[in-house]
């Protein structure tokens, strides 16, 4: 084992022991003013929670693009990443149920042909090895989103002084996220100076073609993400929180390519996002 897969051991060794699951009796769903909190982030809880409860249906994914996977990726998904990430999402719908919404409407089984034709292809260890980079940089790619799209969540429910929300909801939440975005850092780092030319080619090549925003499976979802950017006033600085979500893989795959601040399919998809929600919105 050497140092890199050490320290990846060590991290999933203390986030097991230092995160549990929230409890769901920690949590106060009291909202003073219910009202206009469900008018101004009602919608972000319910992309949250979707995405946070559709980890059931990644890890099924995730089982068909990568049949048998190193014994740290199964201890971290099975053993830290689900159990924490479905207590993120019963409690962000919960809070939204509790404001008189419906609960949000996720899919939980559909593995797509696209990832079942990974699986396929994966039976050559050679290509199993470009699936593993591409999921360790969608991880970082969501993680990374997650711990942004948190704090600015956090920030805006203080502001609008629903402390019980902020505290015993979102802070908790949050408080889990870096760990699982250096889960996946230290992964793709690893795992990317074991790649040959033409696997780091091929990884280039399907990120350019396959990226998307997290959660983020259809326009409709990809409007709803953009409602969310702007709730979160990341509509404001679109690039910055593109540069931000992608700084790693930037570093990785374009290493290349001097002067690129954003891998420019990121850019593209995030405007893209923005840009389809103001057409929904003219719509309606
Ligand atoms: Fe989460
Ligand atoms: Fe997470």
């Amino acid at each position: 084992m050497n140092v890199t897969e050490q320290r990846l051991r060590e991290h999933v060794d203390r986030l097991a022991e230092e995160h549990p699951p929230i409890e769901l009796d920690s949590v106060d769903y009291t909202v003073r003013a219910p009202g206009p909190f469900e008018e101004r982030f009602g919608h972000v809880l319910d992309y949250m929670a979707r995405v946070e409860l559709e980890v059931d249906r990644n890890v099924l994914e995730l089982a068909a693009m990568l049949p048998d996977p190193p014994e740290i990726d199964r201890h971290f998904y099975a053993d830290v990443w689900q159990p924490q990430e479905i207590r993120h999402g019963l409690i962000l719908d919960r809070l939204q149920v509790e404001l008189g919404r419906p609960p949000a409407e996720t899919n939980l089984d559909t593995v797509g042909f696209k990832l079942r034709l990974l699986g396929a292809l994966g039976r050559h260890h050679g290509f199993q090895d470009v699936c593993r980079m591409l999921y360790y940089l969608t991880g970082m790619a969501t993680e990374r989103s997650a711990v942004l799209a948190y704090n600015l969540l956090h920030a805006g429910v203080e502001e609008m002084g629903e402390q019980a929300v902020a505290q015993t909801v979102i802070a908790p939440i949050k408080r889990q996220e870096p760990g699982h975005y250096a889960f996946y850092q230290l992964s793709a780092r690893l795992h990317w100076s074991r790649l040959a030319g033409w696997q780091r080619w091929l990884v280039r090549r399907m990120r350019t073609i396959s990226f998307a925003p997290v959660g983020a499976n259809t326009p409709r979802q990809l409007a709803e993400f953009g409602e969310l950017m702007e709730t979160l006033r990341i509509t404001q600085a679109v690039d910055d929180f593109a540069a931000r979500v992608s700084m790693v893989e930037r570093e990785l795959l374009w290493a290349g390519r001097q002067g690129l601040r954003v891998p420019t399919y990121v850019a593209r998809a995030f405007r893209d996002a923005v840009d389809q929600a103001v057409a929904n919105r003219q719509v309606a």
